[in-house]
């Protein structure tokens, strides 16, 4: 059993360091992808408020596949620089979305979102996987959290 203590009151950049650390001691000297990003998108679920969707899409054959997450069922395929996520994998850059209904191309996988964070991962060169948070509140995500999951995308990198 992994118990963590989660206080969602806490400063942000306060709750992604123990994120970060729990994120740490689970995926720490487990070789297996799948169950690194299970754990992770649980720990994305539990420690951070006001989200309806955490997880991963995963890079394959050039397209983003869905991935371990929490949140309701999702596309399952999203072609290279299609919506948030297809951008993010696309340019190898973070993409912080206020306003989702805005961003030209958005996937409304879940009608609830309203904003959208999406972090790559990097492995040795190459987007590997994306990270994508999803909230029913315009404007959820700021510098704070773009700062916290690139943080986690760095360690998760070679070992997702
Ligand atoms: N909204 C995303 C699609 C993935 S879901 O949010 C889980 C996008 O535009 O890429």
């Amino acid at each position: 059993m992994y118990a963590f203590e989660i206080d969602t009151n806490t400063p942000k950049p306060q709750l992604y360091d123990d994120l970060h650390s729990a994120a740490f001691a689970l995926v720490d000297g487990e070789r297996d992808g799948v169950a690194n990003m299970a754990n992770v998108a649980a720990l994305l679920g539990q420690f951070l408020p006001g989200l309806n969707w955490a997880g991963f899409y995963r890079m394959v054959d050039g397209g983003l596949v869905l991935g371990p997450f929490v949140g309701k069922p999702a596309c399952i395929r999203i072609a290279l620089g299609s919506g948030v996520c297809g951008t993010a994998a696309a340019s190898g850059e973070t993409q912080l979305v206020d306003d989702v209904h805005a961003f030209p191309g958005h996937i409304a996988c879940d009608a609830a979102s309203q904003s959208e964070l999406v972090v790559p991962v990097i492995h040795e060169g190459q987007v590997t996987h994306v990270i994508d948070l999803d909230s029913p509140h315009p404007a959820r995500f700021d510098a704070d959290d773009r700062a916290g999951i690139e943080r986690l995308a760095k360690t998760l990198a070679g070992r997702i």
